[in-house]
């Protein structure tokens, strides 16, 4: 079992408590960070660790702190803690199960980027998440760890936890702030980007919740030590959220670069697939990610092998479908998702992610026409980099990727009015990949 980073000691009882978390090192990266290290000395640090953001994009963390604009207005940090990519539940184990973690990489980040004021937010629908996250806050206020001369030093932090309110857009990083200020959560025209005119005008770092509870432990150990897990470019860990038709799914932290068929058959993480079947279809990274087939088995986990392989690391949200899955089915599932989560801003993605869940829906049901193949593709080409933010790409994802590859299902649904797999042919099995639950994290 690999050396963990982020969720190092998350099976001690009572880390999710201040003392507990203390007695096993906790806020010790926080001290050593505010006595020993100038603030742009952490932004060096970072980038000499090589860590990359676990939001999605996979953006160097240590850049995008030194991008922040150098002016007079007050900067501010947005923890993005709204998960809601489907398939994905790696942030809810660690505000779940260890939030002083990221509450110590909060304090830490804004330290480094002279932030004053710091927002955590949090998605609407994780209760218990977010109580553990603002428990965690009030009990670091308590002990000085937030709030005036942190720690004796001459620096002074406010944090607000923020819950959402239920919508994936509040996920992109300008409909958040847009959500943060108290207005629809519509995303924003870029340039400018957030770290120039960001929260209330003011630069602002934006940070996923994974990234940042990666923080602490980088300034426990240093960046070589980091640096030392993963691949050349891919450098350290990162939490996949495993979920679909394996044996035992689940989040496991693990260095990037391992092999998916380690994740999936290794009776350690994924253990096989549900009944021994076959597995069928992968998503590697949350449904925004193209789909992939059993050839890519071999391909490891680090965001430029995925990338050679036809798809993108994503959010780690690795979703398995055995040989029984409909295609048709599960792709009418996620697309359905798009749909609802559409902001209706722009016209491609409103006007498209209908369409192409209604053309989903009668190929489904044994109502379609071979042209609604063809059909399906041409919309998901009128989406795709002619929508405002970038959901409009992710919805034809699924899409796009899913005819491509298994184009026969399409064809078979059309023909024979149901699915070609699943005993019985039409009683095929649907992946549930919205209600993944953290089981384990290892
Ligand atoms: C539709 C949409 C939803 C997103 N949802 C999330 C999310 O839930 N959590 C997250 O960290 N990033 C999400 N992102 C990416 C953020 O915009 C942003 O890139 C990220 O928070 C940056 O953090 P990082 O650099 O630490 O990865 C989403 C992006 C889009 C376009
Ligand atoms: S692409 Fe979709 S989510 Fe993004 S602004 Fe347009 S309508 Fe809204």
């Amino acid at each position: 079992m690999p050396e963990l980073v982020v969720t190092q000691n998350v099976d001690v009882p009572g880390i999710d408590k201040l003392d507990v978390y203390r007695q096993y090192g906790g806020y010790e990266a926080l001290a050593k960070a505010l006595h020993e290290y100038q603030p742009d000395q952490l932004v060096d640090l970072m980038k000499a660790s090589g860590l990359r953001g676990r939001g999605g994009a996979g953006f160097p963390t240590g850049m995008k702190w030194s991008f922040l604009a150098k002016n007079n207005m007050p900067r501010y940090l947005c923890c993005n803690s709204d998960e809601s990519e489907p398939g994905t539940c790696k942030d809810r184990v660690i505000m779940e199960r260890i939030p002083h973690r990221l509450v110590e990489g909060v304090i830490i980040t804004s330290y480094a980027c002279n932030v004053t004021t710091a927002f955590i937010y949090v998605r609407g629908e994780l209760a218990l998440a977010a109580r553990q996250v603002e428990q965690a806050v009030q009990d670091a206020y308590a002990a000085g760890l937030i709030g005036k001369n942190i720690l004796g030093s001459d620096y002074s932090l406010d944090v607000i936890v923020h819950r959402g309110a239920g919508a994936y857009i509040c996920g992109e990083e300008s409909a958040l702030m847009e959500s943060l200020e108290g207005r629809r959560g519509y995303p924003r025209l870029k340039p400018p980007f957030p770290a120039v005119v960001g929260l209330y005008g003011g630069p602002t770092v934006i940070n996923n919740c994974e990234t940042l509870a990666t923080i602490p432990p980088i300034v426990a150990n240093g960046a070589e030590w980091y640096a030392s897990f993963g691949t050349e470019k891919s450098k350290g860990t990162r939490i996949f959220s495993l979920s679909g038709h394996v044996k035992k799914p689940g989040t496991y932290e693990l260095p990037l670069g391992i092999p998916l068929r380690t994740l999936l058959y290794d009776e350690q993480y994924g253990a096989g697939i549900l009944d021994d079947k076959e597995v069928k279809a992968i998503i590697p990274g949350g449904s925004s990610t193209f789909i992939l087939t059993p050839d890519a088995l071999d391909t490891p986990l680090d965001y430029e092998s995925v990338a050679a392989a036809g798809s993108m690391l994503g959010s780690g949200g690795v979703i398995v479908m055995n040989e029984d899955t409909c295609i048709v089915g599960a792709v009418l599932r996620m697309s359905e998702f798009y749909r609802d989560e559409s902001c209706g801003k722009c016209t491609p993605c409103r006007e498209g992610t209908f369409w192409m869940t209604e053309i989903l829906e009668r190929l489904e049901h044994g109502h379609g026409q071979m042209k609604d193949i063809d059909l399906l593709l041409d919309i998901c080409d009128n989406i795709a980099g002619k929508s405002f933010c970038p959901l409009g790409d992710a919805a034809t994802t699924p899409v796009g990727s899913s005819i491509r590859k298994f184009r026969a299902e399409f064809e078979y649904h059309v023909t024979h009015g149901h699915c070609m797999v699943g005993p019985g042919s039409q009683q095929h099995q649907h992946v549930e990949v919205l209600d993944a639950q953290p089981a384990a994290a290892h």
